[in-house]
């Protein structure tokens, strides 16, 4: 089955060290099936692109304003990522909402930029341990994606990944179980179909993060409920996440 591996490499490496990543990555991911998209720092697209364009592999960034452009010094607008053949977006992730104050209303302004300048967007949402051990963790998450999605058309979610990122197992080593990573996906999917249609519900893509290594990755890819993988720690060593991407899964 036809997975999306994604990579955040978060604020890791220098453009330097991304030459050797993505010409390695390239050459060996050749015959995979899986979508590939790959989130490096801004610095580094120019970089990428020598090697990815002609390539299956896509580009991806870890941020976008939501303003178009303007007064907004240290920003990166979606056009500027259109222009620098950036295709995906990340919006929502857990470390710009806990450590620069991201709120869902923000996110919701976004993903409506990334989407109105041709961006696609993967839409990081998750509970903390809190949240989760006062069995809140659905409500929690269902209330991120109504937020997030506001104003979102169906059509438009073609263009849009859900990433489940439950922000307990963000770089702690310790993934959700299977059976979490399952009922979640379903009560997704459930969502969705509750806002659009339940053929929205069914295609929507949804992909899990948090601690995914090169060890468990095989099994929590593999579940069928799943579209795929978005990846921290494990992304950032080339020989491994190439063994992730030309998985059959
Ligand atoms: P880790 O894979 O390092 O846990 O990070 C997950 C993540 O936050 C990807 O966006």
């Amino acid at each position: 089955m036809k997975k999306i591996i994604i990579s955040n490499f978060k604020m890791n490496t220098t453009p330097s060290e991304m030459k050797n990543y993505a010409m390695t990555l390239a050459t060996k991911t050749k015959g995979s099936k899986n979508k590939i998209i790959i989130c490096p720092p801004f610095t580094h697209f120019a970089v990428a692109n020598q090697f990815f364009e002609g390539s299956k592999i896509s580009l991806g960034a870890q941020n976008v304003s939501d303003a178009e452009s303007g007064t907004y010094t240290g920003e990166i607008s979606a056009s500027m990522l259109k222009d620098s053949k950036v295709e995906y977006v990340i919006v929502g992730h857990s470390e710009r909402r806990s450590r620069f104050k991201e709120t869902d209303k923000l996110i919701n302004k976004k993903i409506k930029t990334a989407l109105a300048n041709g961006l696609k967007v993967i839409l990081c949402i998750g509970e903390n341990l809190a949240t989760r051990e006062a069995k809140e963790a659905g409500n929690f998450v269902k209330k991120q994606l109504d937020d997030a999605l506001k104003g979102i058309y169906e059509n438009e979610l073609e263009s849009l990944i859900i990433a489940y990122e439950p922000i307990w197992a963000i770089g702690t080593g310790k993934t959700a179980t299977i059976k979490d990573i399952q009922k979640m996906v379903e009560l997704l999917r459930k969502e969705i179909s509750y806002l659009y249609t339940d053929k929205a519900g069914e295609k929507i893509n949804i992909v899990y993060g948090g601690s995914i290594d090169i060890n468990n990755y095989k099994k929590i890819i593999s579940l069928p409920c799943l579209n795929g993988a978005l990846i921290g720690g494990a992304s950032l060593n080339v020989d491994n996440f190439t063994v992730i991407s030309k998985e059959n899964y």
